[in-house]
């Protein structure tokens, strides 16, 4: 886990990858640790298959010789779930050495792999890079700054301020409670909220996750009445 804590600090998206197999025991590996990431709602079944790159249509010029696919089953609060696993598994594959990036504009081709009862929801693009390095400084992340994702100043919420997110609208605020933190969705205008409405969603459960890998004795969600926040949507609530 300590290893996936410091991929939070240095990970990138990586797009440019080498003509180069992923061997077949770091694949076995990465469908492995899909399977054990913690969830955030347990009762949410997931799933994941390795896909190649001709079972996939790109919608940009670039292409990954894998991507990971990921199934869910229909339920309030499945996108949450799937970021939050998937994310946990993104600082996996950057831990073995492979680039990875998610891919929302990407869509599996008719004849790539369905899993019976769970819908398609996302892909993330795994290989080697082609000579893209690691972040060696936090200023290379080109994120917002604590005090504009949060209520009030609090350092322990920089491992979600550097989460990735779509387009990196970094769509998450947090309101600290007595003892909690709840966390809420910005609600983009009307156009944007269509394209970027549901990845947003994907996106809560990405930042989500980077505080359960920074936290993970302490992380835990929890039932409680959380403050209505004009123009953001309330997603869940947390200790860490
Ligand atoms: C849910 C989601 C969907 C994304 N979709 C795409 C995509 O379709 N194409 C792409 O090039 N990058 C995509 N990205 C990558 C983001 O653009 C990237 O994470 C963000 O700009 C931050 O950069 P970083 O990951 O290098 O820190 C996506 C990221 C997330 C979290």
């Amino acid at each position: 886990m300590e290893k996936l804590r410091q991929m939070i600090f240095c990970r990138r998206s990586v797009r440019k990858y080498l003509d180069r197999s992923v061997t077949e025991e770091d694949k076995a590996r990465i469908l492995e640790h899909f399977r054990s990431t913690k969830s955030l709602w347990p009762d949410i079944r997931v799933e994941a298959r390795i896909v190649a790159s001709d079972e996939v249509r790109f919608y940009f010029p670039w292409r990954s010789p894998y991507l990971l696919a990921v199934y869910s089953e229909e339920k309030a609060g499945d996108l949450e779930e799937v970021g939050f696993r998937l994310q946990q598994t993104d600082l996996f594959i950057q831990s073995l050495g492979l680039g990875s990036c998610w891919l929302g504009l990407g869509k599996l081709r008719k004849d790539a792999p369905q899993v019976e009862g769970l819908r398609f929801v996302m892909l993330l693009a795994f290989g080697h890079p082609d000579g893209v390095p690691l972040r060696t400084a936090i200023s290379q992340f080109n994120r917002r700054g604590l005090e504009d994702i949060s209520d009030r100043r609090d350092e322990r919420l920089e491992p979600a301020r550097l989460a990735p997110s779509s387009t990196n609208s970094q769509p998450w605020f947090f309101v600290h409670g007595e003892d909690v933190i709840h966390v809420y969705q910005t609600q983009a205008g009307l156009l944007r909220h269509r394209m970027l409405g549901e990845m947003n969603r994907i996106d809560v459960g990405i930042a989500l996750a980077h505080l359960y890998v920074a936290y993970p004795e302490t992380f835990r969600t929890v039932q409680t009445d959380a403050p209505e926040v004009k123009g953001y949507r309330y997603v869940c609530s947390f200790k860490i």
